[in-house]
């Protein structure tokens, strides 16, 4: 099985601060670094960490080389990456004392997708292969439409959220990575964001041949599938940066099942990589292998 993502990169502007600046407020940052990330690209990293065979298409601008010289390095295959007359996708990130983050995001490249190259990226998959897609890329809705005629699994992580995403073919996918706000808004569930067994079963419904897997940060991962339901717990490690820990949660979870891992270890094993990533700073350097987890058990086919 070969996964494609076809997502953002971005070029992380990391500034290190005291607490998020307000409305109106001017603050200092004690330190600032340029990082790798985009939730495609952290995603397909989190998937070759883990040892997929990945295929990553996406978009950058003549800036943005470093990133799929990082990628190649992590075994990801970029041939599907290239390169517009835009700048990279750029995401601006405060990261606070507590590691929690804020991001403001320049599409660049990311919104420069062509509906007619979409064709030429998919005729290199079929049945057996898996898509995963976030919502940082335009053209989403003909990359799952074009994906599903081929016979591909669709994943997808609608992060960031808005009305795009809900406006999107939802009823073609296989598998939905949601948090908590994104899983209340896809299931209508209102304000009532803190009930994840309401929001895992308005979603089953809704999505009834779907798997459903909700990420709630510190509270772990919850997984529902018509009636079935799991949970999988954080390890406890310091927070020194949350940004990608979603994206690693996602190509671990992938990488496990694929790997034979029941749902259950399969949660389990990507918390665990997930904690490890807020642990470090940055996104897609903070993606642990595969064997720093020391997941015991490999069933590589
Ligand atoms: O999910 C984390 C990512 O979101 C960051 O790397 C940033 O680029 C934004 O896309």
């Amino acid at each position: 099985m070969k996964v494609l993502v076809y997502g953002s990169l971005n070029i992380d502007l990391i500034f290190s601060v005291d607490h998020i600046v307000k409305p109106g407020e001017t603050i200092a940052s004690g330190a600032l670094s340029r990082g790798a990330g985009g939730k495609g690209a952290n995603q397909a990293a989190a998937l070759a960490k883990a040892g997929m065979q990945v295929y990553l298409a996406g978009k950058i601008g003549a800036d943005g080389s470093f990133l799929t010289e990082l990628l190649r390095s992590y075994g990801v295959n970029t041939d599907h990456i290239t390169v517009c007359g835009d700048a990279t996708g750029q995401a601006l990130i405060q990261v606070d004392k507590k590691g929690q983050n804020s991001i403001v995001l320049y599409s660049g490249g990311n919104g420069a997708i062509r509906v007619e190259e979409i064709e030429k990226v998919l005729a290199n998959f079929g049945s057996g292969d898996t898509l995963l897609l976030q919502n940082e890329i335009n053209c989403t809705a003909d990359i799952m439409r074009g994906a599903k005629k081929r016979g591909l699994r669709i994943c997808l992580n609608p992060s960031p959220l808005d009305e795009k995403a809900l406006r999107l073919p939802l009823d073609l996918v296989d598998v939905f990575f949601v948090n908590e706000i994104e899983g209340a808004a896809l299931a209508a569930a209102g304000e009532d964001r803190q009930d994840y067994g309401a929001i895992l079963d308005l979603l089953a419904r809704r999505f009834p041949s779907a798997e459903i897997i909700l990420t709630v940060g510190k509270e772990g991962a919850y997984y529902g599938r018509g009636e079935y339901r799991a949970k999988g717990e954080i390890t406890e490690t310091p927070v020194v940066d949350t940004t990608g820990a979603g994206d690693t949660f996602t190509g671990y979870f992938i990488a496990a099942r694929y790997r034979d891992f029941s749902v259950e270890d399969s949660l389990g094993l990507a918390c665990k990589a997930a904690s490890i990533a807020v642990s470090r700073k940055g996104a897609m350097e903070a993606i642990p292998l595969w064997e720093e987890l020391n997941a015991g058990k490999i069933h590589a086919r």
